[in-house]
């Protein structure tokens, strides 16, 4: 339930003072946010990277006493933030110590299709596989998944995630909260359905193949509603929607105003001031958050239509001063007359017949041809047929970031003006985005919805 700022005597301004007393009046569930650690660079050389993955199968409390089998990258459950700069050249190692195939898909990155970590890129039970690759895009949150045929809902689900960072110049010279895990934290928001025994098992039902695998219970960081303690000052927070199917609406308690900086790609050319931010799943926004007006003990609470997530706890410690600045990133619009062509992709079907264009997912099949450096515009419409309402897709296509030219006809909203991977397309929705496709290979196009993608509610490019 939502409370109030400053309402909540649990607390108030007193008992904090007498040292952490509001902790021990918290229930027993309560438990301060996992801020998921930054993955070693093993790499001696300058400008270049070298991390290593392990992909294994582990065990995790959700619930006190109540332990679940999951799977992690390096640990028990998601994975660590993989942090590179623009330019730099990378190499991952990443070994599957599962005893299932698997892939790490880098959603968001521009990457040749060999190094995607698509269906393509099976790491096979055992073996290890080593992508390396040129980082050579703007500062961004990216994250990183399996992608098997079939399988991905259920990898991702059990705890196959993680963030990747991109750092550039532009960031570096702007004012704006960037001290990791102090004001700068990443939140993947996330839902499962727990049973009483703690279990977090992956059975489709019916209805999840039809509307997508939701949960009852919502995580941060993999922890069920965790609090985080935040400076009197400007927080930035980088969200991850990375959920299977569930569309959250965030709003902050006592309707707090707070600043979009960026979208998937990257940061937008300026600020959005908003009250509400909806992320459908693979979407990532940075925010910004002001809490320099609340006094030490105050609670903020993340709330999704009316569910808290978690709550912030300002403490009384002032920061570094930052500022939202006016400017952000200079976005170069790409122009529409560049393009050469129009793609139209039409999301159809229901439950098991899920399709785009008609045609469900073949691996031996390639569905579009795009030249290398062309600049096209994709048109996707999601059109509601006859008496049954349609579904909300979200849909990404890899390798390769777009730029929204406009949703249903009219310009596409502040938040969603700079770079986008993942589109939300409404029911009876037409959104049109334009890219240019500078990575050569096989790429995937899909629902990201992970129950409609695994249904087939995907396609296959290639760009030579
Ligand atoms: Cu987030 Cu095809 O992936
Ligand atoms: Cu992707
Ligand atoms: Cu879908």
């Amino acid at each position: 339930s939502m409370v109030p700022i400053g309402v909540n005597q649990f607390f108030n301004q007193d008992r904090v003072e007498t040292g952490n007393a509001w902790k021990d009046l918290m229930n027993s569930n309560q438990t301060p946010l996992p801020i998921p650690p930054l993955l070693e660079n093993k790499s001696l050389m300058p400008n270049v990277a070298e991390f290593h993955l392990n992909v294994q199968m582990s065990k995790k409390e959700f619930i006190k006493g109540k332990e679940t089998n999951t799977l992690g990258y390096n640990g028990d459950y998601l994975g660590p933030v993989i942090r590179v700069r623009n330019g730099e050249k990378v190499s991952i190692k990443v070994k599957n110590n599962l005893n299932e195939e698997t892939t790490v898909h880098r959603h968001g990155l521009e990457i040749n299709g060999e190094n995607d970590g698509g269906p393509h890129n099976i790491i096979k039970s055992g073996e290890t596989w080593n992508p390396t690759f040129t980082i050579n895009q703007p500062a961004s949150t990216l994250w990183y998944h399996p992608h098997v045929m079939h399988n991905t809902g259920e990898q991702v689900y059990k705890g196959l995630a993680g963030l990747f960072y991109i750092d550039d110049e532009v960031t570096d010279s702007l004012n704006i909260p960037k001290e990791y895990g102090v004001n700068d934290v990443p939140l993947v928001i996330q839902d499962k359905r727990i049973d009483s025994s703690g279990k977090i098992e992956y059975n489709l039902g019916m209805h999840d193949v039809m509307m997508g695998f939701k949960g009852d219970t919502n995580l941060v960081n993999g922890a069920i509603n965790p609090y985080l303690e935040v400076p009197r000052g400007k927080m930035r927070l980088r969200l991850l929607n990375g959920s299977n199917a569930r569309i959250y609406e965030f709003v902050f308690s006592n309707n707090q105003k707070f600043y979009q900086i960026a979208s998937d790609g990257g940061l937008l050319d300026k600020p959005v001031e908003m009250t509400k931010l909806v992320l459908s799943p693979a979407e990532r926004a940075e925010i910004i958050v002001d809490f320099s007006e609340y006094k030490k003990g105050n609670v903020v609470e993340l709330t999704n239509q009316g569910t808290e997530l978690m709550k912030f706890v300002v403490k009384e410690e002032k920061q570094k001063a930052s500022n939202i600045p006016d400017r952000l990133a200079q976005i170069e619009r790409i122009d529409p007359s560049k393009s050469v062509k129009t793609r139209k992709f039409v999301f159809q079907g229901m439950g098991p017949m899920v399709n785009i264009n008609g045609k469900q997912m073949d691996m031996n099949r390639i569905d579009e041809e795009v030249n290398l450096n062309a600049t096209e515009i994709w048109e996707i419409s999601n059109p509601s047929m006859g008496m049954m309402r349609g579904m909300a897709h979200p849909f990404h296509a890899h390798g390769v970031q777009f730029q929204m030219l406009d949703r249903d006809g009219n310009p596409p909203p502040a938040n969603e003006a700079g770079w986008k991977d993942t589109i939300l397309v409404n029911p009876g929705e037409k959104v049109r985005a334009i890219a240019t496709f500078n990575h050569s290979g096989l790429f995937m196009y899909h629902c990201h919805i992970l129950e409609h993608e695994d249904a087939g509610m995907m396609g296959q490019f290639k760009v030579k």
